[in-house]
């Protein structure tokens, strides 16, 4: 069942150009880039009063939605919240029926996220869920469900599930960019087309990503702390990434906005500190080379997860892991893979049961 794998998060992440493609299939037109996705269930007057979306969910899931929160006010121009759901349950909502709320969620079963969809009904909004699991307690309480389609994913770690979530998130941005005419043709083509090219790109990458961070794994299993840093839509995967070393491996890790570096955990920084920083070659490039630059400065050790070309890496890095160049909106789905890998790997080293970590249930039912 773990089709030769030793373990299911490893199957799982190999599986994630495969489900990302079954995510995408049928929804997404090869030609022009449009999505369809009448499981939505609104028709075009009811899209364009939506005033702005509220993104819920918890853990790999909530990272999802700091994404998405990128990409939807970027290309669709909507106002749009993240909230943690067990704390969107318990604070005052401002829903009305020109609110849409979209709790995401793998297993459909998370307790908090039910209670902040049950809510947000009551309130009157418009509910759309992003869901893997067919016919589950959220997808039969939502108005609509986008299924993620990833397959079932077995190992507590969510891998394939995420960069599912994401391939859903970036067909709703699409979607919403057409129907409310926020997006030209040409970008929505682009993007189209490129998350077309993800599924054979990322496969063809998978193997050399494993060697890579298995041989930077070893220099880092004793480490104790971990300092994960990105920027723009590559913040959430900083976050992602720390929390995949966390929960598999128990080494302590941090995710951070770059930028907010120099406001606090700059203090951390000496060799038992390594510093992974997430810098593709985007709009906020520049600016995270020189938060990496602040931390060579104060001699951390830093692993660069960079595209393949970039001449800076080298010289500022212990360690470099490159991701092939694709179009920006893509890289948060293509830079986990490495994160995942190298959670993965350091954690087999330190002996750690990958498949079921300590104190961690696959789906959290109770608050
Ligand atoms: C992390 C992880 C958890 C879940 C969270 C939400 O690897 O698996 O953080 O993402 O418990 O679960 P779902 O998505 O099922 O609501």
């Amino acid at each position: 069942e773990k089709a030769g794998y030793r373990h299911f998060m490893l199957k799982e992440i190999f599986e994630q150009p495969q489900a990302i493609l079954n995510t995408f299939r049928g929804r997404l037109d090869p030609e022009t880039g449009k999505v369809q996705l009448p499981e939505i269930g609104l028709n075009a007057v009811e899209l364009k009063k939506i005033s702005r979306i509220s993104l819920v969910a918890c853990g790999t899931s909530w990272h999802a939605a700091l994404v998405a929160k990128y990409w939807l006010e970027k290309w669709v121009g909507i106002p749009v919240e993240v909230d943690i759901a067990s704390e969107f349950r318990y604070r005052r909502l401002l829903l009305d029926e020109t609110v849409m709320v979209v709790p995401i969620s793998q297993s459909g079963e998370t307790a908090d996220t039910l209670a902040g969809l049950r809510l947000a009904k009551k309130m009157g909004a418009k509910v759309i869920a992003i869901c893997n699991v067919l016919g589950s307690t959220i997808t039969r309480e939502a108005h609509g469900t986008i299924y993620t389609h990833a397959g079932p994913e077995i190992g507590v770690a969510s891998t394939k599930a995420f960069t599912c979530q994401l391939t859903a998130l970036l067909l709703l941005t699409l979607f919403l960019g057409e129907v409310r005419k926020t997006m030209s043709a040409k970008n929505r083509k682009a993007i189209g087309h490129a998350l077309l090219e993800l599924p054979a790109l990322m496969e063809q990458e998978l193997p050399r990503l494993q060697e890579e961070t298995a041989r930077i794994a070893e220099a880092f299993t004793h480490s104790r702390d971990f300092l994960y840093l990105g920027r723009g839509s590559n913040f959430p995967i900083a976050l992602e990434g720390a929390l995949k070393l966390k929960e598999i491996s128990y080494i302590h890790a941090e995710g951070y906005a770059a930028g907010e570096l120099k406001h606090g955990p700059i203090a951390l920084i000496d060799r038992d500190m390594p510093v992974l920083a997430l810098a593709p070659k985007d709009s906020v490039y520049e600016k995270v080379i020189s938060n990496v630059e602040e931390v060579k400065a104060r001699n951390g050790r830093i692993i660069l997860v960079a595209n393949a070309g970039d001449k800076n890496c080298r010289r500022i890095a212990e360690q470099v892991i490159t991701v092939p160049l694709c179009h920006e909106e893509l890289n948060p789905i293509l830079f986990v893979v490495p994160l995942q890998l190298l959670a993965y790997e350091i954690a087999n080293l330190r002996g750690c049961d990958v498949d079921q970590p300590r104190n961690l249930a696959k789906s959290v039912t109770v608050e």
